[in-house]
């Protein structure tokens, strides 16, 4: 029998932020997400998650998990946090076997650690293991105390010696008990700390003095174990997440030119032989073709898709669907709700948003197409503008342009409008009024040339 516990009531007072600090993004998903994650293939009866500052937020997040929610308040430690659990959990009263505990702030645990550890605490028979790693800069973390193999205590950083400051082996905030004889702990614990809390890690030295029996499960990989306090860390969890990400990627067989300045979602996924260059970031459901060019310096925010053989340079893509072998910037801005064809260029400051493009389309320079309709074949020339938006009424009017029909340079397509097939639309234009298929609409001063007075 296993329940497993979540430590999530902490302020996070180090992160200076009006979100509370489980909550805070890791690629979109709040940190306390991806612990929970962990626990899914983690086999057992029930999750119970503490809450405490602004629970309600971290409650409302909860609702989507099958999680016993406990409400800690005020917030006395994570010692407290363990004790409210014992009050408030029903189905604690009596129950008789092990509880895991994880701290809610530390993102990085695998279910395979949980697993490993549950079945070292269950092969060892103790009342009481906890999961600990040597690191090389122990601060911040609590530090395993020992008398020869044994563990005997925990020492918070702020409570250290000078000599205890300088121990390695520190504690990850994972820990699996034995209820029924662990229990009995809780009401030892004291304020008379640093931080005058109720430490959790006092149960340590508690479990100690009663002759229970303590283990220790050491980590090889300190990665796993590293707990978000402040925005620094933070940023070290993204950097190791992302690294892990991409190394998954070049080995399903992405080149990632410069892994240090490319970030990529964990939920983008990228095709064989596609090079991503350096400065990109690709965030949120992506899903890239095989042998794209993707970058320098580009952006893209899913949900997307990018048909194979695209490239897309300097450019940044928002929630549209790009087809194959398309040429996209240097320096384009496809805007939302873009569904695009295969072979279509649009290049160099083009600006799309909300239009259907089909197949061999071309808008190579200088173009602003809005809520249009935009057919095989067609040629955009340089500077084509849709004006889609009636300022008066605020509304916004379709562009439908039928297949092969070709705009010149500078011209103004007032919407609502509709050019036939194979239509044509001379230079400096401004039309009002649809063209039908095969002919020329010309919508401009006629040039004068006046021979000039000598003088
Ligand atoms: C804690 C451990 C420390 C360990 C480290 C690992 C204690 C006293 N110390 O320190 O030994 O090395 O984690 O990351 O446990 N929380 C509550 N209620 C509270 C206070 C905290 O639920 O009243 C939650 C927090 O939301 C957080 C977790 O408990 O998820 C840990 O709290 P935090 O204050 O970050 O403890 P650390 O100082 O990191
Ligand atoms: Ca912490």
């Amino acid at each position: 029998m296993l329940k497993t516990v979540v430590l999530a009531a902490g302020k996070g007072s180090r992160l200076k932020s009006k979100t509370p600090k489980v909550l805070q993004p890791i690629f979109d998903k709040p940190l306390l997400a991806w612990v929970l994650d962990s626990l899914a293939e983690v086999e057992q009866d029930e999750i119970i998650v503490v809450a405490g500052y602004k629970a309600r937020e971290v409650s409302s997040f909860l609702h989507a998990y099958p999680v016993t929610t406990v409400i800690q308040e005020p917030q006395l430690g994570t010692g407290h946090a363990l004790q409210c659990v014992a009050e408030q959990v029903q189905s604690l009263r009596d129950f008789d076997g092990t509880i895991l505990i994880l701290n809610g702030d530390s993102p990085m645990i695998s279910s395979e650690t949980i697993n490993e550890l549950l079945e070292f605490h269950q092969s060892v028979n103790a009342d009481l293991t906890l999961l600990t790693v040597e690191v090389k800069r122990p601060k911040g973390y609590g530090r395993i105390i020992r008398k020869g193999e044994n563990v005997v205590g925990i020492i918070e950083e702020k409570d250290c010696s000078e000599a205890e400051r300088a121990i390695r082996e520190i504690n990850s905030g994972v820990y699996c008990l034995n209820w029924q004889t662990m229990r009995e702990g809780l009401r030892s614990l004291r304020k008379d700390n640093a931080q005058e809390e109720f430490y959790l890690t006092d149960l340590v030295g508690w479990a100690y003095k009663q002759g229970l029996q303590i283990s220790s499960y050491e980590l090889d990989n300190n990665d796993e174990i590293m707990g978000v306090n402040t925005r620094a860390d933070l940023a070290q969890v993204i950097h190791k997440k992302n690294q892990k990400h991409l190394g998954q990627l070049m080995k399903g067989g992405v080149t990632i030119i410069d892994p240090v300045s490319t970030f990529i979602s964990p939920d983008v996924e990228i095709g064989k032989d596609t090079i991503v260059f350096p400065g990109t970031y690709i965030h949120r459901r992506v899903s890239i073709g095989e042998s794209c060019n993707i970058g320098p310096y580009t952006s893209i925010y899913g949900p997307a898709e990018i048909g194979s053989g695209t490239t897309v340079m300097h450019s940044h893509v928002f929630r549209s669907t790009i087809g194959e072998n398309c040429t996209i910037g240097p320096f384009a801005h496809i805007r939302d709700g873009n569904d695009i064809g295969n072979n279509v260029k649009l290049g160099s400051f083009v600006e799309v948003k909300n239009c259907e493009i089909s197949d061999n389309v071309m808008a190579s320079h200088l173009s602003y197409l809005g809520d249009s309709k935009i057919k095989s074949g067609v040629n955009i020339g340089a500077g084509t503008v849709t004006a889609n938006y009636d300022s008066r009424t605020g509304e916004k009017h379709q562009t439908i342009i039928r297949a092969r029909a070709s705009t010149g340079a500078n011209s103004v397509l007032v919407a609502p409008i509709e050019l036939g097939e194979n239509a044509m639309v001379a230079a400096g234009s401004v039309i009002t009024d649809d063209v039908p298929a095969d002919s020329l609409a010309i919508a401009r001063p006629r040039q004068e040339t006046k021979l000039m007075q000598k003088s």
